[in-house]
């Protein structure tokens, strides 16, 4: 491919899923973010109506890749979540060579692109959980509360997770657009926002986000060190230092607090968590194979020399070193997950 991709991958030739995507993303933003009543609400809610079958597809096709991994979930309780907690280590996608090649080897471009294309496809984890958690039952809604509650900082604004991520993405200068975003990343927001804003995926969200907690400290472990190698100060990667922290006691207390007492109550739902855990889990794999496609040119292993893509960014603009915070042009930086321009 590679440089072919490459530049698909910032430019576009525009693909079906680029295009599916890119709808699902404007139908997100706008079911999520606050408004005002206008004239032209009918035919907002017309299109709304529209891509929301598009979603639904999108949805459906995802779930049934999932129905060869979960066609024999354990029966018991703890045997299931035995299971569940095993797919931090063998689930799809995990121990992907790109996060140990971005901790050791990946140029700072490298570094940029790919956390370009990550702050793309995060969907703002407390405003998922805030739509799960409506009507769950007491103990699942409590620890959902405790989650939602650190991902506040614990009310203290320094502490908010989605505004770290927002200081990494100002101090290195990346401008996240819709345009220069591969497929794969929008669909992993887009998937995520899916189950959570759909009542009919109440619990596959659920499984999804215990994915999440369950595989992101080891991986944010992994971007951290590449950052630190790259001599990013850690204001900028505290997002990443942070999450590879406090990540694995999420999993735990959600497993226990979350998933366990909602299959004891209704072993059925056992399917639905699976199935959102694995939803994420491929969509996250899908995103990594795309990233290794474009950043090492379609090899089974990185390029002895580096040909990376390059994308635009405020330092780029600026003329400026990307990890001087102190140079860095703020306005032209929108590094908001869920509402790339
Ligand atoms: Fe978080
Ligand atoms: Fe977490």
């Amino acid at each position: 491919m590679n440089s072919a991709l490459a530049v698909a991958a910032r430019l576009g030739t525009i693909t079906p899923q680029d295009s599916l995507q890119r709808r699902l993303c404007t139908l997100n933003r706008r079911r999520l973010t606050p408004g005002l009543p206008h004239a032209d609400w009918v035919d907002e809610i017309q299109q709304q109506a529209h891509f929301a079958l598009l979603e639904g597809r999108f949805l459906e096709t995802d779930r049934r890749a999932t129905a060869a991994l979960c066609s024999k979930l354990p029966e018991d309780p703890d045997e299931f979540l035995a299971w569940f907690e095993s797919l931090a280590k063998t689930g799809p996608g995990q121990n992907d060579p790109l996060l140990e090649w971005l901790a050791a080897r990946a140029s700072m471009e490298d570094m940029r692109w790919f956390l370009t294309q990550e702050i793309a496809s995060e969907a703002g984890f407390e405003d998922l959980v805030a739509h799960v958690q409506v009507r769950m039952p007491a103990t699942a809604k409590l620890e959902m509360a405790r989650n939602y509650w650190d991902e506040m900082g614990r009310g203290r604004e320094t502490g908010m997770h989605g505004p770290m991520l927002a200081e990494m993405s100002t101090t290195l200068g990346l401008l996240p657009e819709v345009e220069a975003t591969v497929w794969e990343a929008l669909a992993l927001a887009n998937l995520m926002a899916g189950l959570a804003c759909n009542r009919r995926y109440a619990y596959h969200a659920i499984g999804a986000l215990g994915a999440v907690e369950l595989t992101t400290a080891a991986r944010a472990r992994l971007i951290d060190k590449g950052l630190r190698r790259l001599d990013v100060a850690p204001p900028a990667r505290n997002y990443f230092t942070l999450h590879g922290r406090v990540d694995a006691a999420h999993a735990r207390s959600w497993n226990r607090e979350v998933i366990r007492p909602l299959i004891v109550a209704n072993p059925r739902l056992r399917t639905p968590i699976a199935e959102g855990a694995l939803m994420r889990l491929l969509a996250a794999a899908r995103c990594s194979e795309r990233y290794r496609i474009v950043l090492w040119g379609g090899r089974s292993a990185p390029p002895p020399v580096r040909r990376v893509p390059r994308v635009s960014t405020a330092s780029d603009v600026a003329g400026q070193m990307p990890h001087d915070a102190s140079r860095a042009n703020p306005s032209r930086i929108r590094p908001s997950p869920m509402s790339l321009r």
